[in-house]
């Protein structure tokens, strides 16, 4: 705050205590305050953008400004990353047979040798695969820990892996917190902290979301040196805050094909000049500003959100032409926070760049009841019925990426 110049923040939105003052907003005549979205076609000297070429350099301009204000710079280079397969296990899962390896990622710290980075990184393919799709999750690595006494639901129906399999293709799992603590005070550790040597943040350097993609990056690279994978047909898929990482890694890596960015809220596919569950001020926070870069906290104080040069449907025009899944839950489920509604309208905000590009939007700008179904286009979006999870999705999303894989 000291770097921004900045004495105080503004709060933001409580999302327990109904009582509160600031408890979130989830009504729509409050949901609005800033519905003048920056344009995607248009130059900053205010010239429209008339040709898939004249998008090649408004991109970059978009570009520049979420790497400056919103997600912080990649740093230019970064250092290389050497895989390890530290176990290979023949299996089943479900009714497949699958072989799954565990892989560790050495990341280079000659420049810095106090800070390891070990990127953890689980891959499971049909045995005997030979160029299949490969879905690459942000997420768990290892069995998500339980209280004690606490027993995981059993599960209906076939898991999402196992929904993977069934197409033929893998799936792998990155764990983000090998890349990038999730927290402050871990901005000094971590990729982010190895390429620093130890020190803090500037206020554009990147932030753990566009680290976590990074990572990804990462897998990708492997898996373009495996002969079971065809690595013009990975997936990329998060949920929640890895939702978020997830489309900042699809706008940042070309090579990614598809996207299914669940639940991501603000910081991902929610508009940030929205007022629906979270807020600009809460990602700001302290509980969650390292997602971002340092620049960002100026727009919970004393800047706006509208005051944002970009919003959320630019990040999504990045991903274009490739198609990106929008997925949210209910608010009736519990999934209000993400602003299902604000992910929509971005979605169907990206639309004039998909179609300046040949390919299709949305096909609609009205936000649609529980459990519409938009795939036709090469945006699409499904609010499920169900609460904080990509779950009952997957069908979805496994249906739209089977028309490009
Ligand atoms: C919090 C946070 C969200 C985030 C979520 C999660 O609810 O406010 O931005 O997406 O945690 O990652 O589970």
């Amino acid at each position: 705050m000291e770097l921004l110049h900045i004495t105080s923040l503004r709060q933001g939105a409580d999302g327990s205590h109904k009582d509160a003052p600031n408890y979130a907003n989830y009504g729509e005549a409050k949901a609005n305050p800033y519905p003048k979205l920056p344009e995607a076609l248009v130059f900053q000297n205010g010239k429209p953008v008339k040709t898939p070429a004249d998008w090649a350099k408004r991109r970059q301009e978009i570009a520049e400004l979420f790497d400056r204000e919103v997600y912080g710079r990649m740093p230019k280079v970064t250092p290389a990353v050497k895989w390890e397969v530290t176990s290979t296990t023949r299996e089943k899962n479900g009714d497949f047979d699958v072989i799954t390896r565990k892989l560790l990622g050495h990341v280079d710290n000659s420049a810095w040798p106090e800070i390891k980075v070990d990127i953890e990184l689980n891959i499971t393919l049909p045995v005997d695969a030979k160029k299949v799709p490969v879905v690459l999750e942000l997420g768990f690595t290892r069995p998500f820990p339980l209280r004690p006494g606490v027993t995981p639901p059993a599960p209906q129906g076939p898991t999402w892996q196992q929904q993977v399999l069934a197409k033929g293709w893998g799936y792998a799992v990155i764990g983000p917190n090998s890349i990038q603590p999730d927290n402050g005070a871990g901005l000094t550790q971590g990729i982010i902290g190895l390429v620093n040597k130890g020190q803090p943040r500037k206020v554009d350097d990147w932030g753990a979301l566009r680290a976590w993609g990074w990572g990804a990056s990462r897998a990708l690279d492997f898996f373009a040196t495996d002969p079971g994978v065809d690595a013009t047909k990975v997936a990329i898929e998060g949920h929640s805050r890895y939702g978020k990482a997830a489309l900042v890694a699809m706008a940042d890596d070309p090579r990614f094909a598809i996207g299914f960015i669940s639940s991501s809220g603000a910081g991902g596919a929610k508009l940030h000049r929205r007022n629906w569950g979270e807020k600009v001020e809460n990602v700001a926070s302290t509980g969650e500003y390292h997602w971002m870069a340092g620049n960002y906290i100026k727009y919970a104080g004393p800047l706006t959100p509208d005051d944002l040069p970009v919003d959320a449907h630019e990040l999504i025009a990045l991903c274009a032409p490739r198609p990106v899944f929008i997925s949210s839950g209910s608010l009736e489920a519990g999934d209000g926070w993400v602003d299902a509604k604000g992910m929509f309208l971005a979605a169907a905000a990206a639309g004039p760049v998909y179609k300046l590009l040949g390919k299709k939007d949305l096909g609609t700008t009205e936000y649609p009841p529980v459990e519409t179904t938009l795939i036709d286009g090469d945006v699409a979006f499904r609010q499920h019925k169900g609460g904080h999870t990509p779950g009952p999705n997957w069908p979805t999303f496994l249906q739209f990426a089977s028309r490009y894989f």
